[in-house]
C-alpha cells in the first residue's frame, strides 16, 4: 500500500491532554440498531462475552427510556457504553439549541459515556433530522471557524468532551485532507478525535489519492481515542468518474483493514475500534467483532 513506510508518529499538541475514559479500558466496540434491532444485540454480546468491550448507543436527546435500557444492557453485559448522538449538529446551520445540548448531557450522564462522538456534518436542516442523509462538512479552511466555535460551545454546555469523526462523502466539496482540517479544528476547540477508517479510505478513493499520505504524519494522533470500520461499496465508471459507499452490513474488505494497519498504531490514546454493523444478524456480528478482536493486538502498540 501506498504510503505505509512512514513511521508512526504522536504529535505532541502543547498542553497536555487528560487520560481520556475509564482508566485502563480500550477494546473493541459493536454497535447495533438500537432502536429496533436490540434483540441482536442481546444475542450477540451474550455470544460475545469479554471479547467485546464498548457498545456503541445511537439515541435521539430526547429518548431517556431508550438511553436507560441501553445503559441497562450494557451493565448486564459488561460493557462500556459510547454515546453517538442523532441529533448533534455542529457542522450545520441551524443554531445550536441549549435545551437540547442539556438534554444530550442527561443521557451521556446516563449512558456514563466518557465523551460523545459525532459525525464533522451537518445532522439537521431547519429542525428536521437527516439520519441516512448527512451533509459532511465541505473540505475548506472557512469550515475549521465554524465548527470550532460549535464544538466548544456544545463542549460547555453538555459538560462533557466531543470526539470528532470525519464523515461519509458520498460527494465532496473543497479540496483540504479531512484528517488536516480535524486537526486544525481538535486542536483549537480542545476536544478529541475519531478517525472512521472506511470513511477515510473512502474519501481517498473518490479523489484518486492514495490511502496513506504524508500529511498524514502531521495529525494530532494523541486526540484520537475512537476508530470505526465497516464495508465500504466501490464502483469505477468510465472517465475516472468513482462511486463510493458505506455499507454497514458489508464486512470489511482487505483495504480498510490494511489502512487501519497503517494508521492506528500511531493513536497512543485509541481506546476503543468499532465494528459498525447496522443491518447485521446477530450471527454476522458475532462473526464481525471476534474478527477485530484477532486483528486488533497491534492497534494498540502505541498505547
Ligand atoms: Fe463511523
Amino acid at each position: 500500500m501506498a504510503g505505509t513506510e512512514h513511521m508512526p508518529t504522536a504529535v505532541s499538541t502543547g498542553s497536555p491532554i487528560p487520560e481520556p475514559g475509564p482508566p485502563g479500558v480500550h477494546g473493541i466496540c459493536f454497535s447495533c440498531d438500537s432502536i429496533k434491532d436490540m434483540d441482536i444485540a442481546e444475542e450477540t454480546a451474550t455470544r460475545l462475552g469479554s471479547t467485546a468491550t464498548w457498545y456503541s448507543v445511537g439515541v435521539l436527546a430526547t429518548d431517556q427510556e431508550l438511553a436507560l435500557r441501553c445503559a441497562e444492557f450494557c451493565r448486564r453485559h459488561g460493557l462500556h457504553a459510547l454515546f453517538h448522538p442523532l441529533d448533534l449538529d455542529v457542522c450545520g446551520t441551524d443554531p445550536l439549541d441549549d435545551r437540547l445540548l442539556r438534554l444530550l448531557g442527561e443521557r451521556a450522564g446516563e449512558l456514563d459515556s466518557p465523551w460523545l462522538n459525532i459525525d464533522l456534518a451537518m445532522w439537521v436542516r431547519e429542525g428536521e433530522t437527516l439520519l441516512e442523509s448527512l451533509v459532511p462538512m465541505p473540505l475548506v479552511d472557512e469550515a475549521v471557524d465554524w465548527a470550532v466555535d460549535r464544538i466548544k460551545h456544545a463542549q460547555d454546555v453538555i459538560g462533557r468532551p466531543l470526539t470528532i469523526e470525519n464523515a461519509p462523502y458520498p460527494f465532496v466539496v473543497g479540496d483540504r485532507d479531512i484528517l488536516t482540517l480535524m486537526t486544525r479544528i481538535a486542536e483549537r476547540a480542545d476536544c478529541l478525535m475519531t478517525i472512521d477508517v472506511g470513511h477515510l479510505y473512502g474519501l481517498r478513493v473518490q479523489r484518486g489519492l492514495p490511502p496513506v499520505l504524508p500529511s498524514d504524519d502531521d495529525i494530532a494522533w494523541d486526540r484520537v481515542v475512537e476508530a470505526h470500520m465497516s464495508g465500504t461499496f466501490v464502483r469505477r465508471f468510465e472517465g475516472g468518474v468513482r462511486l463510493v459507499d458505506d455499507k454497514h452490513d458489508w464486512p470489511v474488505s482487505d483495504e480498510v483493514w490494511e489502512l487501519a494497519d497503517a494508521l492506528l498504531p500511531r493513536a497512543p490514546r485509541l481506546r476503543s475500534v468499532m465494528a459498525e454493523a447496522e443491518g447485521m444478524t446477530a450471527d454476522e456480528l458475532t462473526d464481525s467483532v471476534r474478527r477485530f478482536a484477532r486483528r486488533a493486538d497491534h492497534w494498540w502498540s502505541a498505547s
